[in-house]
């Protein structure tokens, strides 16, 4: 097999830990007998600062040509908010209904948790994020801008067919888990979509006998997250909440080092993108303290996604047994730089070790 595959390193640390991830890609392609084209795109906050351009249609037209895409991350000081994080990041996922993002929280063995006493068997769930409409779709407006009374809306879009896909991929999630399914919302302050979420989990419900379906508001899964996280299996959530509470797995899992994530159209009718949870880091851009790990195991999401099973398992694996050598998750105290764990990682997944 040869999968054609798109790569974005984007801004920041993005290019610096995709190079991780092509580099055990190609290895496990070796190693498990599939090759890898890639092309490179040069999107994101400098390209826009340099020609003013976010997203050619022409480029925008390749990519979906492409079997999958790989993305570093965007994000660039001194654009803008919202230009490339929109333009370019927000309108793949959406123009590509990738109306999934998948979002493991998963506690590898070893990794810093800043929970006491959390062990890897109480800590290991996935987020199913709603990923194509709520806050993000962008339809507010400013009413008398700049003036005294100035007022700014900001709507939240929840449609049945969009709410339905989600759960249903969810509840699919959980019958291949552990079984159980919890709805994560605010149903009862956001009275209208609170209650189309839950009354699709509820309808769907009907079709999963073998799952177990839990609520719980946005607020106490802040809590739960933190102090029982083996509550959870399969967690479905809209856009922002999936968005929030993701970046406080990842701090459960040990850092935004270790967070990966997919952007799936599980239709497969467009590419689905693989990211970590984490940005472009602008803080620690160029020392080599990105940890390189969260986008590695983006791709071993990636080739889950294509049906390279065993690679997929290899790479994760590798990937894990790096983290109990590292001094920090990222930073100067790392103990290796971003290149030297990518490095390793592919050796460890050529050796099979
Ligand atoms: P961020 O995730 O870039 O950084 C948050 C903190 O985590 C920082 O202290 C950073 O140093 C640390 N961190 C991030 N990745 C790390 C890694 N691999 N190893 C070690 N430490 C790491 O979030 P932010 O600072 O809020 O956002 C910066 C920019 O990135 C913004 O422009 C934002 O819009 C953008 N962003 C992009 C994506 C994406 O491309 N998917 C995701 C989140 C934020
Ligand atoms: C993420 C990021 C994005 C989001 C931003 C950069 C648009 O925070 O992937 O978690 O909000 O989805
Ligand atoms: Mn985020």
């Amino acid at each position: 097999m040869t999968y054609q595959l798109a790569v974005i390193g984007g801004d920041g640390v993005g290019p610096e830990v995709t190079t991780q991830t092509l580099k055990a890609v190609q290895v496990a392609g070796e190693r498990f007998g599939f090759t890898v084209e890639l092309t490179n795109y040069d999107l994101g906050g400098s390209r826009f600062l340099r020609t003013g351009e976010v997203l050619p249609e022409s480029v925008q037209a390749e990519l979906a040509s492409h079997d999958a895409i790989l993305l570093g991350a965007v994000g660039t000081p001194g654009v803008p908010p919202g230009v490339i994080e929109r333009g370019l990041l927000l309108k793949l996922r959406f123009d590509f209904d990738q109306y999934v993002n998948l979002r493991p929280v998963k506690l590898y063995p070893g990794a810093p948790t800043p929970i006491k006493d959390l062990t890897p068997e109480r800590c290991d769930l996935v987020v199913v994020r709603e990923n194509t409409e709520g806050m993000y779709t962008g339809v507010g407006a400013f009413q008398n801008k700049d003036g005294p009374d100035e007022v700014a809306t900001q709507e939240s879009i929840n449609t049945r067919h969009g709410v339905e896909r989600v759960v249903r991929y969810a509840f699919d999630r959980a019958v291949e888990r552990r079984g159980k399914l919890t709805l994560c919302h605010k149903t009862n302050v956001l009275t209208y979509a609170g209650d189309l979420w839950q009354r699709v989990v509820d309808e769907v419900a009907v079709e999963y006998p073998a799952v177990e379906t839990d609520y719980v508001h946005v607020d106490a899964m802040c809590l739960y997250l933190v102090t029982q996280p083996e509550r959870f299996d399969v967690v479905v959530t809209d856009n922002l909440f999936g968005d929030i509470i993701t970046d406080l797995g990842a701090a459960v899992q040990g850092g935004m080092g270790l967070a990966a994530s997919g952007n799936l159209d599980p239709e497969r009718r467009h590419p689905s993108m693989f990211e970590p949870v984490h940005g472009s880091a602008p803080d620690i851009v160029g020392r080599g303290w990105a940890n390189p790990i969260a986008a590695v195991l983006s791709g071993a999401m990636c080739l889950d996604h294509l049906g390279e099973y065993e690679a997929a398992v290899a790479i994760e694996q590798a990937a894990a047994s790096v983290i109990p050598e590292l001094g920090s998750m990222g930073g100067p105290d790392m103990g290796m730089s971003t290149n030297e764990i990518g490095d390793l990682i592919a050796e460890r997944i050529a050796d099979g070790g």
